[in-house]
């Protein structure tokens, strides 16, 4: 038997994913730019023991996982298995660094240590990039957390993938900034980031707009990192979720993932920003903002959203390593 526990933290993208050019393999229809967070994330270990016998055995949180997350992970370890040229059922045993009930709970660093822990234990050698290729089959998202810091994820163009990979940014390395969580809601999101995507692009209307728009901010966020230039990314940031909702919120039936706290929450980054703090949101497939600063705001930023009606708490992350093994047997 060999097993292997790797750790990754999630991470937040400053221009967005979203939308598909392959379902099957993951490929994103755009680039995409993130931040991967050092407090939240996962820890994974794989073991190829047999599973249960005729299925992996995986446990989510101190429990077993519900049979959708299980038949998730199946299909993941299933890719390990063929490209290892083993049969092996596995147990799997993860745990999330913020309670997966909070709705924060993230694919991206899940299938980046998945992606890491699996290799391994199947006995795979797999580059960086390889390892990116591979979580990407497991969330699109994911491909990024195998980096730490800032993260650039390609499109591609080949039609098995091979080059839609994540890489470093290593102008921003060292820049300390933060991302201030504003928890706006309890629970799961209403609709998945994979069905969301697929409506969006099928139905709305300003979908192409939003692809076409991409490029133009990925040069813009990737000069700001270079510049040092918080209100420059910051501007990108902003924009480039709030043309990823509003891409959304054309579609039919619309998608509408905010409730009042999150608009509440905007506001207020709004104001701090106004008052001369600076401060820039951005908001993911759920109702939560996430809000990109300076390490030395981030305190009084957390504080100004903790008081936002409806803002059940906050949480405070700073840049993060990239997914890496933490034992291995
Ligand atoms: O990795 P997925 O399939 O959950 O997609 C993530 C989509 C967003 O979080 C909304 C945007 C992004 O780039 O992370």
């Amino acid at each position: 038997m060999t097993s292997a526990t790797a750790v990754a933290g999630t991470n937040i993208a400053l221009v967005k994913y979203w939308g598909k050019r392959d379902e099957a393999l993951n490929l994103p229809a755009t680039g995409s730019l993130s931040l991967t967070l050092d407090r939240l994330g996962t820890r994974t270990r794989v073991a190829f023991d047999g599973g249960d016998g005729a299925r992996d055995r995986v446990t989510l949180d101190g429990a077993p996982a519900a049979e959708k997350v299980a038949a998730r992970v199946t299909a993941f370890l299933d890719r390990v298995r063929a490209r290892a040229e083993i049969a092996t059922r596995a147990t799997v045993v993860t745990d999330n660094s913020v309670p997966t009930a909070s709705g924060l709970a993230s694919s991206a660093s899940g299938f980046a240590a998945l992606a890491v822990a699996a290799a391994r234990a199947a006995g795979l050698e797999l580059a960086p990039a390889e390892l990116s290729i591979l979580a990407r089959l497991g969330s699109g998202s994911a491909a990024r957390s195998i980096f730490g810091g800032f993260v650039e994820m390609a499109r591609g163009s080949r039609a098995d993938g091979t080059d839609a990979a994540a890489r470093p940014l290593p102008e921003g390395d060292g820049w300390d900034v933060r991302l201030v969580v504003a928890i706006t809601a309890a629970g799961e999101k209403a609709l998945g980031s994979t069905a969301a995507m697929r409506r969006t692009a099928e139905t709305s209307p300003y979908y192409d707009a939003w692809v076409r728009g991409v490029d133009g901010d990925l040069a813009a966020a990737r000069a700001a990192l270079g510049a040092r230039d918080l209100a420059a990314l910051g501007a990108v940031a902003e924009r480039s979720a709030l043309r990823m909702h509003a891409s959304a919120l054309a579609a039919d039936p619309p998608i509408l993932y905010w409730n009042p706290a999150t608009v509440a929450a905007m506001a207020c980054v709004r104001a701090l920003r106004a008052a001369g703090t600076p401060a820039f949101f951005t908001i993911d497939a759920g109702p939560h903002v996430k809000v990109l600063c300076a390490a030395r705001d981030a305190e009084a930023i957390a504080a100004a959203l903790g008081e936002v009606p409806g803002v059940l708490r906050t949480l405070s992350a700073a840049p993060g390593s990239g997914a890496r093994l933490v034992e291995a047997a």
